[in-house]
């Protein structure tokens, strides 16, 4: 490889406070870029990005606004970062070898970039059987998530009644197979019938129900859960949200993950939820929380989850799209419901 590469970057165009973000928002353009010894700090590792992980939190990075979610925003014109797996290419910082592959907890959403050997959260060890798409998956940031609202702040009982909305997604499959393993009722919701037959057969859920084919949630609710739900880990908000709190049991908890029904709306656009009262009464805990709060836990999660990986009790699934070039599709694909498990961008093998 030569010093200089032509790289292809995806880049904030305009920010994009409501609706699906588009190419007027996001771009992709093509730069020098010098990976010549002299141009990489001390330090700093010169990587060639392998995978790039999609997350539903880049919609909030583009908003303009930190309202909702509160995560800081990328500048206009700014690249975008996301969880990624890269190969070092050049290393100036002992730790770091030639041909090693890392997580990067800050990867630009490029080909080629000079990072700094601090935005690097783990090697990665090819020898384990463990593919390299589920370090983005379930040991990445929607297995951390799953982790969390299960393991910590759900902690569901032998027997508890588990509910778990966008149960198809990344966090959901994950979050599904550890209620198993903890020998849970594990019911979840999910876009389509064949994702419905997906959350069964492949993730072990017990039941599930298509949310766009059942139009009383309530109904639904009382006929997965005729002796109510004592553990909601919410992913979508909305009227799910609105409909578990009529089926909650005496303290349940309802760790909020995320409610990517309301993402695209501006805040007097989102669903109003009328029956907080009931949290009183039944004493829920209703908990929103945040994966980078929990750092300190990240080796516990990994301990756990790599054992589950290598063990078969948790069985990943990846959406593989190929090419730096799909990286905007791959995002609309999350609000669109026409992706399945985890989605990852592949851009160099
Ligand atoms: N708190 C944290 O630190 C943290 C970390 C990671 C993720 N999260 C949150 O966890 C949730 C799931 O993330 P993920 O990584 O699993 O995402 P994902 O794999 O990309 O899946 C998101 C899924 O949400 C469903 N969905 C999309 N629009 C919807 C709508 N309007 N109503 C209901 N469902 C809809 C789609 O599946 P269907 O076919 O089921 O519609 C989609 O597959 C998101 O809310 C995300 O923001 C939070």
């Amino acid at each position: 490889m030569g010093d200089l590469v032509e790289n292809r970057e995806w880049y904030v165009a305009a920010y994009c406070p409501e609706g699906v973000p588009t190419s007027d928002h996001l771009k992709l353009r093509t730069v020098s870029l010098s990976l010549a010894s002299d141009s990489i700090p001390d330090n700093h590792l010169a990587v060639e990005t392998l995978l790039l992980s999609v997350d539903p939190f880049l919609r909030g990075t583009i908003t303009g606004t930190v309202e909702g979610l509160f995560i800081s925003q990328f500048q206009l014109d700014q690249v975008l970062t996301t969880f990624a797996v890269v190969r070092v290419i050049r290393s100036k910082d002992s730790k770091y070898s030639v041909g090693d592959l890392l997580l990067n907890g800050y990867g630009l959403v490029a080909e080629y970039s000079i990072v700094p050997s601090s935005h690097i959260i783990r090697k990665i060890d090819t020898s384990n059987g463990i593919s390299l798409s589920d370090y983005l998956g379930s040991l990445g940031v929607p297995g951390f998530a799953a982790w969390l609202g299960i393991e910590v702040l759900g902690d569901p009982k032998p027997g508890s009644n588990v509910f778990i909305s966008a149960a198809s997604g990344a966090v959901g499959m994950n979050a599904g197979q550890l209620a198993k393993i903890r020998g849970c009722r594990v019911i979840g919701s999910t876009g389509s019938d064949d994702k419905v037959n997906l959350i069964k057969e492949q993730f072990g859920y017990d039941d599930g129900f298509n949310y766009n084919t059942e139009s009383d949630f309530d109904a639904a609710l009382s006929k997965y859960f005729p002796d109510g739900i004592d553990v909601y880990l919410d992913n979508v908000g909305g009227k799910m949200l609105e409909a578990v709190l009529n089926h909650v049991n005496m303290n349940a908890r309802i760790p909020l993950c995320g409610m990517i029904s309301q993402y695209n709306k501006v805040w007097t656009e989102r669903d109003g939820v009328r029956n907080l009262l009931n949290m009183v009464g039944k004493e829920v805990r209703m908990e929103g929380f945040m994966i980078k709060s929990y750092l300190h836990r990240f080796g516990d999660f990994v301990k756990d989850m790599e054992g589950y990986l290598q063990e078969g009790k948790i069985k990943p699934k990846s959406k593989i799209n190929i090419g730096i070039e799909s990286f905007l599709e791959s995002l609309n694909s999350i609000f669109s419901s026409s992706n399945i498990g985890k989605v990852v961008v592949q851009v160099k093998t």
